[in-house]
């Protein structure tokens, strides 16, 4: 059943794989009851905004969901699938983009689109798992750095150096913009710095920054000021844009070959016009209304400030991803997190062992625009209670509640 799956007659239906309910907000509905929610990636607060509900609808309509048919190679093309390519380009301040029907399956066909046998690729240990299966492709070498250690990068570097030396291939380097389980920003600006020193180019998934981090929300390269420095860019429409979809921007060069190159994109069907239509509202709602980003972080910035006053370890976290470091059992996490999803009607998402190491518990919060000032006060006093439990021992003892009864 797998490290997870072994669990699933106790998790299923409440941890994993819970129904949440009604209009994408703040608020929604949980088992018939009303939770403040804390879980989604809704960052901008657009998934629900009336004018990408409109847009969505009226592009339904106009064209349904089949149109354009094929692969884009072959017959699945458009002027808008062009458009919004140019508008996302400019956005982050690259000469091309490329857009991919899923992001996972994009960033996994990418990789393995942009190395063959002779080249290799150096990556960050804490990478998504779409990002650890496109390197799984991979048919030549690949050396991983402990995450964000530099002095480790460099070493890797030198052993990669040394193959391609052997082989005439390049060296690619992967790494993120956010990391989405902890919330830290990829040290961008120093492995950018190392291009002075050694030869490689820098993909950097940024499916958490895009639209959350940088003056205009351009992304962690834009935030750290290291734009230029990132050989090949990749966002998702799955988080900031609320909806479904990604891109990849670079060099006009790099993108023409990734369009005649990229398995994923060559052998499947184009995005279908509404989700083209509706990332184009989206990313002209990202533009116009900077007020959207600054309220993310008026409410992420109270949240943050607000649990590390109370003694939380919320880690290295930069960005809007807010983890709460615990130390307990798998089940006293389980009971803590029942706890507030039942008696605080808080929902957030708990993660412990196997996805962390035993004796660690992360509560993973994730702050939205339309989260209000009143909704972190409130979650501020839940918080200091449950850790007062979880120091009591009461989640350990089954005192609070135990779900596996
Ligand atoms: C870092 C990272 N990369 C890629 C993806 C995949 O994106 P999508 O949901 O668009 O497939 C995600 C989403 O979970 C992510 O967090």
């Amino acid at each position: 059943m797998g490290p997870l799956g072994q669990y699933a007659d106790r998790i299923h239906g409440y941890f994993a794989f819970p129904k949440l309910e009604g209009d994408i907000s703040n608020r929604m509905k949980f088992r018939g009851k009303e939770k403040l929610v804390w879980s989604l990636n809704n960052y901008l607060g657009l998934a629900n905004h009336p004018e990408v509900r409109k847009a969505d609808t009226d592009a339904c309509a106009q064209y349904g969901l089949a149109l354009p048919m094929g692969a884009r190679m072959m017959s699945g093309q458009s002027d808008l699938h062009e458009q919004l390519e140019r508008e996302l380009a400019t956005f982050v301040g690259k000469e091309s983009a490329y857009l991919l029907n899923y992001g996972y399956q994009g960033m996994v066909s990418i990789i393995d689109a942009l190395v063959d046998r002779k080249d290799v690729i150096v990556y960050d240990s804490e990478s998504h798992a779409c990002i650890v299966d496109g390197v799984r492709l991979h048919l030549g070498k690949r050396f991983v750095f402990p995450h964000n250690n530099i002095e480790n990068l460099k070493k890797q570097l030198e052993r990669a150096t040394r193959v391609t030396q052997e082989t005439g291939g390049g060296i690619l380097v992967i790494t993120e913009g956010v990391f989405g389980m902890s919330g830290d920003l990829g040290k961008l600006d120093e492995i950018v710095a190392l291009k002075k020193q050694y030869n490689f180019r820098l993909f950097v998934d940024d499916a958490h920054g895009f639209g959350t981090m940088g003056p205009t929300g351009a992304g962690v390269g834009e935030h750290l000021g290291v734009n230029d420095g990132i050989d090949v860019y990749f966002g998702t429409f799955a988080k900031s844009m609320a909806s479904i979809g990604a891109f990849v921007a670079s060099t006009k060069e790099v993108i023409y070959f990734l369009m005649y190159n990229m398995r994923s994109q060559i052998f499947a069907k184009s995005l279908p016009m509404p989700l083209v239509v509706g990332a184009l509202k989206r990313l002209d709602l990202v533009r116009k209304h900077p007020e959207y980003r600054e309220k993310l972080w008026t409410i992420t910035n109270a949240l943050q400030n607000g649990l590390r006053e109370r003694g939380f370890n919320l880690g290295n976290t930069e960005s809007p991803v807010t983890p709460v470091f615990l130390s307990g059992q798998t089940s006293e996490g389980t009971n803590l997190a029942y706890d507030l999803r039942e008696n605080y009607n808080i929902f957030c998402s708990v993660v412990g062992y196997p996805v962390v190491p035993k004796g660690v518990i992360i509560i993973r919060i994730i702050p939205t625009a339309v989260h209000t000032l009143e909704d972190v006060e409130y979650t501020l006093n839940a918080f200091t209670k449950i850790k007062e439990n979880l120091d009591a021992g009461k989640y350990s003892t089954g005192e609070i509640v135990d779900i596996s009864k």
